[in-house]
């Protein structure tokens, strides 16, 4: 449907059909936020949301992008995308001008050859579900399909994650775009950040527990400092430990060089230290069907991140509180970079339709809170795709 929307909007708009499409999901992590940096363990799933972007050959010499949810559009000469020159264009393009240039770094090219480029996304921008990593996941799949060049999943990962560095200006770690790339239907993927080897894991049978998200309203934000400023206190903490990353770290590490941390860098050893360990102990209690366990993990990790890594926000905390005293509730925690964005929490529906308890309980919260909650249940999708169009 979204990639059929991207395709009608390409031709309206430059008279012609596209020649390639690329398709990439939004995700939710189930746990281990703020240790991707780190080169720790994550476990997130691709949601059956995503960004659609269609492209075709231009003999301009110039990249015209177009935003078709916003109406807005920028062009760009072809030869000439450096991350300089891309601040000055809207924030949004810079993250599709930002893949356009790595891409063609990745392939060994001067420049990638210039495109007419339409795009539509269905993944709520500012929410805190990988709008950005869903944006640029699937203009290097649609890139691929276009010049019939391969790029891994990981490789492609990788390179979107430098152009959010680099032409975005946000110091991101690998784990949206990875996920977004990798995904795999029905499933989460345990990914380990450091050596970016990854493994399915089966999530609950649908017909007895489900993840599901809840917005908090308050819109979330990577760029504004206060990501940088953690990530900058991790690193300071594992150079002050004498290891490479916190990935590394152990209580015992951080009890031998506590009187040389700061109270941020302790609480981000701390906190990537425990969440590493809830992460794995979240895949394995899934594997072996113990949802209560999962549960526990769940909401261990949102303390840890509301209280020791402080990336949490008042309405976002509120919120997990509320949905935790929900009977069928295993646990909860807020999902993603944090200070804002969604809760996900973990749901026995056994007998019960699973889009009614969720509206239920979000519906409770809207009332609870005085605002109103949307709400997702969770459909783990598969990662990227791209496709030369036929005729
Ligand atoms: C954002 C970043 C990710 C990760 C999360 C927190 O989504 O893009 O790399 O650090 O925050 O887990």
């Amino acid at each position: 449907m979204i990639v059929e929307q991207a395709i009608s909007a390409h031709k309206s708009r430059y008279g012609a059909l596209p020649s390639a499409t690329g398709y990439a999901p939004g995700r939710v992590n189930l746990i281990g936020d703020h240790t991707d940096y780190s080169g720790g363990f994550v476990m997130p799933a691709a949601l059956d949301i995503g960004c659609a972007t269609v492209l075709g050959e231009s003999e301009s010499g110039h990249h015209q992008i177009f935003a078709v949810d916003l109406g807005e559009s920028v062009t760009v000469k072809a030869s000439v995308i450096t991350p300089e020159s891309v601040l000055k264009q809207p924030n949004w393009s810079r993250y599709v001008l930002g893949v356009i240039a790595e891409w063609a770094a990745e392939h060994g090219l001067p420049h990638t050859p210039a495109v007419n480029l339409a795009v539509t996304s269905r993944v709520p921008l500012g929410s805190g579900l990988s709008s950005s990593a869903a944006l640029e996941v699937s203009v290097a799949a649609a890139l691929d399909a276009l010049f019939k060049l391969n790029t891994t999943p990981v490789a492609r990962a990788l390179l979107c994650q430098r152009a959010e560095n680099k032409y975005a200006g946000v110091p991101c770690g690998i784990m949206d775009q990875l996920i977004s790339s990798a995904g795999r239907f029905g499933h989460a993927l345990l990914i380990d950040c450091r050596s970016l080897t990854f493994e399915a894991v089966a999530l609950p049978d649908e017909s007895k527990a489900v993840f599901a998200m809840f917005d908090s309203g308050v819109s979330h934000r990577n760029d504004s400092g206060v990501y940088a400023d953690r990530r900058a206190a991790c690193e300071r903490a594992a150079g002050t430990m004498k290891i490479k990353s916190l990935r590394d770290a152990t209580q015992q590490t951080i009890d031998e060089s506590a009187s040389h941390l700061d109270a941020g860098e302790r609480n981000a050893a701390m906190h990537v230290v425990s969440e590493n360990d809830r992460v794995l102990r979240l895949a394995q209690a899934l594997q072996s069907g113990d949802l209560v366990v999962a549960g526990q993990c769940m909401n261990e990790s949102h303390q840890s991140l509301s209280k020791t890594y402080q990336v949490s926000c008042e309405e976002l905390d509120v919120l997990q509180a509320e949905l935790c005293k929900e009977p069928r509730v295993y646990g909860a925690r807020m999902t993603g970079g944090g200070f804002g964005g969604w809760v996900v929490a973990l749901i026995d529906v056994s007998a019960e339709d699973p889009q009614k308890i969720v509206e239920s309980y979000a519906r409770g919260a809207s009332l609870r809170l005085g605002v109103n909650i949307d709400k997702r249940v969770l459909l783990p999708s598969d990662g990227a795709t791209g496709a030369m169009l036929q005729g």
